[in-house]
């Protein structure tokens, strides 16, 4: 394998993306993906440069992985929305410490310590409604509905909004790739229904103040100098409900699958004291967040080569996270490994995942519940079908059984 067979849209690689990174990491570190026409940064010391340095690698468009301009028809669609929204993970200094000090604000550890008791509560609830029946799409029935559920809390999103949500949201990030023409016009509309949905519940919050998330960032936007504006405010928790649940979803059937061919991972995370270095290793390994994007501002050296000012970077974090220079035996799974403290599957620097404690909290509350109420929890007899949004690792469905 080389770096000319990297396509992370093919469906071998969604299924195992790391046999060409692990080339790439040997023969050419940084090398330009012709299947996505951006430059990949695959050794874990490029990807912190690239995160580290954000005066050089701008985030400024990071989502969008496709090259392909938006066609007019698509665009126009989007004018009916707010093309200006800002999303924080696609800004710079100033506005995105602007923007994060908000969250930082809001998003408070109480408000997070309180939510503790409301993750158990939700999964087993759920779990009530599928355990009697022995088998079950986990993604549909459980991680899909539980980080949505606790978002719509924290948030203050009313449960009834919570499926429409989750579609628009899928299909924002599936705009970022790229999609035959028919297929974007439908996920442009989606995008503008989700940006007017904030836009909203943001100016009925200005008027009726609450005490959810938005309610407190809604209070304390005047802290912030300049106070941001509705639509500023209202692309944060956009970017939350969007962010903290398909993250925590891809997370949740990987560490599934994982277990499902692994014993050991069971025992783990069924064990309190080794629980959480076992959902660190599985984030690692896994990397929900494969990899981001950023644009050069100026010329720059990185792994050998010169990128040119404006190219387009996908800092590789789950590439960097089997780095052999960093982690020994990269690809084995070992939770007392010294260098789990290096993984990057949060991210590092100034777009640090804002979630990371609320994703730990929830997969340490989900998962022993999981093994423990569904005895026997083993892979179902259909097959799994991976995700189809390239950047986030995990499955579309992940069809399990146990003894009911
Ligand atoms: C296992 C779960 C999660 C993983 C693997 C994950 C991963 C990441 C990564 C890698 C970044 C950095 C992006 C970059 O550098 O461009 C990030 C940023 C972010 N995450 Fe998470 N995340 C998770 C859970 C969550 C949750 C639960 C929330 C919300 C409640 C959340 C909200 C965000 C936001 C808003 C940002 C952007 C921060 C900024 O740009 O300043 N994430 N996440």
């Amino acid at each position: 394998m080389s770096t000319t067979d990297f396509d992370p849209l093919a469906p071998d690689q969604r299924e195992n993306p790391f046999d060409v990174l692990a080339a790439a990491r040997r023969e050419q570190p940084v090398f330009f993906g012709e299947a996505l026409g951006l430059w990949v940064v695959t050794r874990h010391e490029d990807v912190l440069r690239v995160l580290k340095d954000h005066r050089t690698f701008s985030s400024a468009g990071a989502l969008k992985s496709s090259l392909e301009p938006l066609p007019p028809e698509v665009v126009e669609i989007l004018a009916g929305g707010y093309p200006k929204m800002p999303y924080i993970i696609e800004l710079d200094p100033p506005l995105h410490d602007r923007i994060r000090g908000l969250v930082t604000k809001a998003f408070t550890p109480r408000r997070i310590a309180a939510l503790e008791p409301r993750i158990a509560a939700i999964a087993s609830e759920l779990i009530d409604r599928f355990e009697r029946d022995g088998r079950a799409d986990v993604i549909e029935r459980f991680a899909w509905p539980l980080p949505l559920r606790v978002l719509g809390e924290l948030v203050g999103v009313p449960e009834q909004d919570l499926g429409r949500l989750h579609r628009w949201g899928t299909d924002w990030l599936l705009l970022q790739q790229q999609q035959p023409p028919d297929r974007q016009l439908g996920l442009a509309r989606s995008v503008v229904a989700l940006q007017r949905y904030f836009v909203d519940l943001v100016e009925r919050r200005l008027e009726d103040p609450t005490d959810d998330l938005v309610g407190a960032m809604v209070a304390a936007r005047a802290e912030i100098d300049p106070p941001l504006d509705a639509v500023e405010i209202a692309g944060l928790p956009l970017d939350l409900m969007v962010a903290g649940h398909v993250t925590v979803t891809r997370a949740i059937g990987s560490t599934l699958s994982r277990l499902f061919g692994d014993p050991r991972v069971r025992d783990h995370l069924l064990d309190p004291k080794t629980l959480p270095a076992a959902i660190e290793e599985i984030l690692r390994l896994e990397s929900p967040a494969q990899g981001l994007f950023r644009v050069t501002t100026r010329e720059a050296r990185l792994g050998g080569v010169t990128l040119p000012a404006g190219a387009r970077v996908m800092a590789h974090f789950a590439s960097a996270n089997r780095d052999g220079c960093v982690f020994s035996a990269a690809d084995d799974y070992d939770p007392l490994r010294a260098d789990l403290g290096n993984h990057l599957a949060f991210g590092k620097g100034i777009h640090f995942c804002i979630g990371a404690p609320l994703g730990r909290l929830e997969l340490a509350a989900a998962l022993p519940l999981l093994l423990r109420r569904l005895r026997g929890l083993r892979a179902g007899a259909e097959p799994a079908e991976r995700e189809e949004v390239f950047f986030a690792r995990g499955f579309r469905t992940l069809p399990v059984e146990w003894d009911a």
